[in-house]
């Protein structure tokens, strides 16, 4: 059973928000994971799973997303990442290795640059250091228009086509099923403040080169959504960064080829250790 004693949907208080999280395994420097846009720390229950035998590892619900409630404040890529600290500081976490997936690894990166000594590696998945063009900005916010005239559904149905490599729409049904689940449980609010969150953020590619720690980025070889380009660039720019590229895989890596991943993720943790 799931449960806050074995680990699972613990709740914590925030300054104003109540953050759920699952906590797991035991170890001196957890592993913290942050999810992407508009999904919630479910998708990284595999990677859970497979390293809570030998390493602490935890996954949030980021405020507004799954189980942390929050219909109503404005959402940006800062206060994440101050609800990250705060998150850390309340459980007496002095230092963690960073994990973030697409919007998971824009709040990240923000995370490194502002409080580099929190932190002892970074793990990049599926994301991208660029702020949005004034050409996606545009878009993300005629997106909003759409959703608050005629409602989410449109939405989702385009967004979870893009996420996908080809194969795990055929193959693996049940996965994408699971994530289509969690995606249509959003309340609206939580999709159009995102949406404003991630079109606001600012860019972090001119600090890659200040990043001191052991970084690791994997990319899905298809992901349309942060290209495998944006990966390559990051990966030229950090000093001690390896890139791993995942085939048959879009946007959502650790989904769609949980057995690569996981290998990727512990060689790399095995290695800093
Ligand atoms: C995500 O997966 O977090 C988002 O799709 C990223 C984005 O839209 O920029």
């Amino acid at each position: 059973m799931k449960t806050a004693a074995n680990g699972f949907n613990r709740t914590i208080d925030l300054k104003n928000v109540s953050i759920s999280y699952d906590d797991l395994g035991e170890g001196p420097i957890p592993v913290i994971f942050l999810h992407g846009f508009p999904f919630d720390k479910s998708m990284w229950q595999n990677q859970l799973e497979y390293l809570q035998s030998s390493r602490r590892v935890i996954a949030v619900d980021l405020r507004g997303f799954g189980k942390s409630k929050d219909e109503e404040t404005v959402l940006t890529i800062d206060l994440f990442t101050s609800d990250l600290i705060e998150f850390m500081d309340k459980l007496a976490i002095d230092k963690a290795i960073i994990c973030g997936l697409s919007m998971g690894g824009y709040i990240a990166l923000n995370s490194i640059h502002k409080y580099p000594e929190r932190f002892q590696a970074l793990i990049l998945c599926d994301t991208q250091c660029i702020a949005d063009t004034a050409e996606g900005k545009e878009k993300r916010y005629k997106t909003i228009d759409e959703i608050e005239n005629a409602g989410l559904i449109e939405f989702y149905e385009g967004f979870i086509k893009n996420l996908f490599h080809k194969d795990s729409l055929i193959n693996n049904k049940e996965m994408v099923e699971e994530l289509r689940t969690v995606v249509f449980s959003n309340v609206q609010s939580s999709i159009t403040r995102g949406l404003v969150a991630m079109a606001e953020r600012t860019e972090t590619c001119s600090s890659l080169n200040s990043i001191e720690l052991p970084t690791l980025i994997i990319c899905g070889r298809e992901d349309v959504l942060t290209p495998l380009a944006q990966s390559e660039f990051m990966n030229g720019k950090i000093k001690n960064s390896t890139l791993k590229v995942i085939d048959k895989a879009g946007h959502v890596s650790n989904l769609e080829q949980p057995k690569e991943f996981n290998n990727y993720l512990s060689n790399f943790l095995n290695d800093i250790s």
